[in-house]
C-alpha cells in the first residue's frame, strides 16, 4: 500500500515537472512577434521556432516513437529538427536553421500540443513494466528542454543584437535591490585545505552522465575568490594592453583573438571615449561592479596570467580545476537558493552583495565559471544507453568545464556536481572568471 501511494506520488511529481517545463518554454517566447522567431543571425545561434520544435521533437523520438505513440509531424520535419543525432538518421546543417519557412510558427505550436498530449496520457496511463523506462527518459527529456530554455536567452540576446533596432526591449529586468554603491566590490582569497575528497554527484539528486561516477581526487591547499571578476577589474585588463601582450595567452587563444578581432567581451563597445554593453535591457553604460559576463576561456585564462604578474600575497594566480571548484561550492559557498536564476527575471548579471559571512559568493547564478579543466569522462563513466550515447561523451574532446549555472539557467536545473562544456573560444554563452590561486 504504502509503496503503491510512493509510486503514485513519484509519478504525479514527474507529471508536474513536465508540465512546468513545458509552459515555461511557451512562456519565455510570448514577448517575440512572429519574425523573431525565424532568425539565425549566426550558425551556432538556433531561432526560437527550431528550439520550441527541436525540444519536441526529443519526446517524439526517444520516448513516444518507440512505443508507437508519434505524431505523423514528427516524420514530416524530423530532417530539421535533428540537431546532432547521427543515430536517428540525416540532418540539416545547423547554419540553415534560419532559412526554413516551414514549419511555421503556428505549425511549431501544433506540433507542441500534439506531443504534449501524447506524453501526457502516457505517463498518467503508463504500466509499472514500462514505467521505469518512460520515467528516466522524459527526466533527460525535461532537463533537455531545461537547457534550451538557458540557449534560447543567450541566442535571443544575439538576434536583437545583429538587429539595427537593438534598442528593443521584450525582456524588461526585474528591479534589482539597493545596495550601497560598490559594497560587494571588496574581495579576498580564501584558503581552502586540500585532501582527498570525493567528486561527483554525491548529493545524489537526478544527474546527467557525465557526473557519474563518484570517484576520490587529491587536492592542494588552494584559494578561492570569493567574488567574481568585475568589469572594473577586466577593464584595468584591457587598459593595460592585456590583448595585445602576447606572453599572457595560450597559442589557440591568440589565434582566435586574431582572428575574430577581439578586443574586449562580447557585447561591449567604446564610444565618445565611454564603454558601453548591450543587453537585454538595451545598450547602457558600464557598470563597475558587475561580474564580467561573455567572455572567451582564452581571454579568462589570460586574464589570470595578468593578474598574476602584479605583485601580492599570492604565489600564483590561475583559474580553479573543475575540482577545486567543486570543492569549495560544496564546503564553502552561500546556497543555490541565493544565486541570479532565470526565475528572478533580471535577465543580466547583478553585483555581489556585501560579505559578511566569509563564505563564497556568486557561486552559483550569474555567469558560468570557466574551470582550468578539460571535459573528459570521470573514472567507470558510463554513457547513456542507445541512442542517447551522443548526448555528451561523443562532446568529451577539445572543450572546457563550466561550473555553477548563470542568470540564464533555470533554478532547479543546478547542482554543485553539474558539469557544462564549452568549446574555449564560447562568448556567446553568459561565461564568467572567478580567480583561484596556489597559497
Ligand atoms: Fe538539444
Amino acid at each position: 500500500m504504502q509503496d503503491q501511494q510512493n509510486k503514485e506520488e513519484i509519478r504525479n511529481t514527474l507529471i508536474d515537472k513536465y508540465k512546468a517545463v513545458r509552459k515555461a518554454s511557451v512562456e519565455m517566447c510570448r514577448p517575440l512577434s512572429g519574425p523573431e522567431y525565424r532568425l539565425q543571425p549566426v550558425e551556432e545561434v538556433s531561432p526560437p521556432w527550431w528550439n520550441l520544435a527541436h525540444t519536441t521533437w526529443f519526446y517524439a523520438i526517444n520516448i513516444l516513437r518507440p512505443l508507437g505513440l508519434d505524431v505523423p509531424f514528427t516524420g514530416k520535419y524530423e530532417y530539421k529538427l535533428n540537431s546532432y543525432y547521427h543515430f536517428q538518421g540525416p540532418m540539416l546543417e545547423r547554419g540553415r536553421r534560419g532559412l526554413q519557412s516551414r514549419p511555421d510558427n503556428e505549425e511549431v505550436y501544433d506540433y507542441r500540443n500534439q506531443v504534449d498530449g501524447q506524453m501526457r496520457t502516457l505517463l498518467r496511463e503508463a504500466t509499472d513494466r514500462r514505467w521505469d523506462d518512460v520515467a528516466f527518459l522524459t527526466t533527460i527529456g525535461v532537463n533537455h528542454e531545461q537547457q534550451h530554455q538557458e540557449l534560447f536567452f543567450t541566442e535571443i540576446k544575439q538576434i536583437y543584437f545583429a538587429d539595427a533596432r537593438s534598442d528593443l526591449i521584450r525582456y524588461p529586468p526585474a528591479l534589482i535591490p539597493q545596495e550601497s554603491p560598490l559594497a560587494g566590490g571588496q574581495s579576498r582569497f580564501l584558503p581552502i585545505t586540500g585532501g582527498d575528497f570525493e567528486f561527483g554527484n554525491l548529493e545524489g539528486d537526478w544527474g546527467w552522465d557525465n557526473e557519474y561516477g563518484l570517484h576520490r581526487q587529491h587536492l592542494e591547499d588552494f584559494l578561492m575568490m570569493d567574488r567574481l571578476v568585475t568589469n572594473a577589474e577586466f577593464l584595468e585588463f584591457i587598459r593595460d594592453n592585456g590583448y595585445g601582450q602576447i606572453l599572457l595567452w595560450l597559442s589557440n587563444g591568440w589565434g582566435e583573438k586574431e582572428k575574430w578581432g577581439w578586443h574586449a567581451p562580447l557585447y561591449w563597445e567604446q564610444r565618445d571615449g565611454e564603454w558601453r554593453q548591450y543587453t537585454l535591457a538595451g545598450w547602457r553604460l558600464l557598470a563597475s561592479d558587475e561580474p564580467v559576463c561573455h567572455v572567451s576561456y582564452y581571454e579568462a585564462d589570460a586574464f589570470a596570467r595578468w593578474k598574476s604578474q602584479i605583485p601580492g600575497q599570492v604565489s600564483r594566480i590561475r583559474l580553479a580545476t573543475e575540482y577545486e571548484w567543486e570543492q569549495a561550492a560544496r564546503t564553502m559557498a552561500e546556497p543555490i537558493e541565493s544565486g541570479n536564476f532565470i526565475e528572478d527575471h533580471r535577465y543580466h548579471v547583478v553585483p555581489a552583495r556585501p560579505n559578511s559571512t566569509r563564505r563564497i559568493r556568486q557561486i552559483f547564478g550569474d555567469v558560468w565559471e570557466w574551470t582550468a579543466s578539460h571535459y573528459g569522462p570521470y573514472p567507470r563513466f558510463h554513457p547513456f544507453p542507445g541512442g542517447l550515447v551522443e548526448y555528451n561523451s561523443k562532446f568529451m574532446d577539445n572543450q572546457r568545464v563550466l561550473r555553477g549555472g548563470s542568470w540564464a539557467t533555470p533554478r532547479d536545473h543546478i547542482r554543485i556536481s553539474y558539469r557544462n562544456f564549452w568549446h574555449p573560444a564560447t562568448r556567446f554563452q553568459c561565461s564568467g572568471i572567478r580567480l583561484a590561486g596556489d597559497p
